[in-house]
């Protein structure tokens, strides 16, 4: 069975990143979304919240499965018996450090393999961040998220 990690930090998942999940799933048996969940980082969504959202928006593909990790990502995959990792690239500015992040994946553990797809042309632009920039002001984040994760981010910024 060819186990794929899509790895990120998902906070919160966008258009891209489910475009992403959509199709590396189709050239594996099983793709596992593994959401960072970092102490030193403070997200917006805790990592069950963004868990729980990328549930909601891959339920529809029967051979995605969603978990947190926190550590080392090639411990992840091992863990979960993945031989690949997956990432997108949205232009030229992600190359160096998806570059870097693969080559010490490798070396670290030489089992494991990083597979870039290139991201949708639609979202080429499209990062969590800006998306949160947007709604932080009250834009309107409609094109950039999931309509499920619309409503999350909604109550979210009532929240605070
Ligand atoms: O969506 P992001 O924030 O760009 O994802 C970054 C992520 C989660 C893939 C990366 O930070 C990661 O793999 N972190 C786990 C720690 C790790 O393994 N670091 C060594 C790789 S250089």
């Amino acid at each position: 069975m060819r186990i794929g990690v899509y790895p990120g930090s998902f906070d919160p998942v966008t258009l891209g990143h489910l475009d992403i999940i959509e199709r590396s799933s189709k050239i594996v048996d099983k793709l596992i979304v593994g959401v960072l969940n970092n102490n030193s980082k403070t997200p917006l969504f805790s990592a069950t919240e963004r868990v729980n959202m990328l549930k909601e928006v891959t339920s529809h593909i029967p051979n995605v499965e969603v978990q947190a990790f926190s550590g080392l990502l090639v411990d992840f995959a091992k863990k979960n018996d993945a031989c690949i990792v997956v990432r997108g690239l949205r232009a030229i500015t992600d190359f160096e450090y998806e570059l870097q992040m693969s080559q010490t994946n490798r070396i670290i553990s030489p089992d494991i393999d990083t597979i870039f797809f290139t991201t949708n042309l639609k979202y080429a632009y499209l990062s969590s961040s800006t998306v949160k920039e947007v709604a932080k002001f009250g834009g309107d984040i409609s094109k950039f998220l999931p309509e499920k994760v619309i409503s999350h981010m909604q109550e979210k910024f009532k929240e605070q």
